[in-house]
């Protein structure tokens, strides 16, 4: 039988997630509705994002993956873009204490290479000093697509197989794994619960590839409201599901058996 996917763990009642992605949605929508402007959403937004990541471990998340800012974000007002960028070089560096008592390893997907100087060097500083940390990683999506990230994959492929003394040989090679292997998510885990807050129901080109079976999770919580309480609700609800990956639910009560 052909896997579907490239890690496939059948479960009833899933053990908590080990990845969660979440798309940080709503932040806009808060400011508005306090009579604020945008860039006061985005800094209770971040807020959140820094307290999210202890909330995540009494969980017993091991990789937390919030999306940032999306390459679609560069189209955004001026104004908004410079400001979410200065928030990063501000806030990313004040936030390390913190992440280092916690154990944070501090990573990102995305291409971070046109970012302003002042957000790329908070991102570059924070993933140098906490490389060592095995607590939890917090995976900032960050001039994230994921089009584009497999797209990435794609070219390089394409170019190794160019490479090759036997190009027939490499394509006849390539299957999921390779092909996952060479992504940017390549050593992060596939996500387990994809969480949105805000109301909108779509992926807005978040993890494309690797939320092929992720539980998805919608919520009309804005993100600057979002608390332990509404994270500890999700993975509830996470854990009440059955993960199929394609078999029937006999199958999937077969299998738990053999287990017990
Ligand atoms: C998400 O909040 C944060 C970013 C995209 C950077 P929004 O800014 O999209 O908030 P809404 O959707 O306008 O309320
Ligand atoms: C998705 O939110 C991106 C982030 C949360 C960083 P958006 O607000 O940009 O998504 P759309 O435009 O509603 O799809
Ligand atoms: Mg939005």
């Amino acid at each position: 039988m052909p896997p579907v996917c490239t890690e496939t763990s059948p479960e009833i009642s899933p053990k908590p997630p080990h990845h969660v992605g979440i798309i940080m949605d709503g932040n806009g929508r808060w400011a508005k509705a306090q009579g604020k402007g945008r860039i006061e959403g985005h800094k209770k937004g971040a807020e959140i994002a820094r307290d999210i990541v202890g909330w995540a471990q009494n969980q017993g998340i091991k990789q937390l993956s919030l999306y940032a800012f999306s390459t679609e974000n560069w189209n955004r007002p001026k104004l908004e873009v410079r400001g979410l960028m200065s928030l990063l070089a501000i806030l990313l560096p004040k936030s390390l204490p913190s992440m280092m008592q916690q154990n944070v390893r501090f990573r990102v997907l995305g291409d971070i290479s046109p970012l302003p100087r002042g957000a790329k060097k908070a991102v570059e500083q924070a993933c140098q000093q906490t490389i060592s940390n095995d607590g939890i990683d917090l995976i900032l999506c960050l001039n994230y697509g994921g089009q584009q990230e497999i797209l990435a994959a794609v070219k390089a492929i394409v170019q190794q197989t160019i490479n090759a003394t036997s190009p027939q040989q490499a394509l006849a090679a390539l299957d999921l794994a390779s092909l996952r292997n060479a992504m940017w998510c390549r050593d992060i885990a596939p996500v387990d619960l994809l969480i949105r807050t805000g109301g909108e129901t779509r992926l807005s080109n978040f993890h494309l590839w690797d939320a092929a079976y992720a539980e998805l999770y919608f919520t009309d919580v804005l993100w600057p409201n979002f608390s332990a309480l509404h994270l500890q609700h999700a993975i509830d609800d996470y854990q009440a599901r059955e993960r199929r990956y394609g078999l029937t639910s006999e199958q999937l009560q077969a299998i738990d058996q053999k287990h017990d």
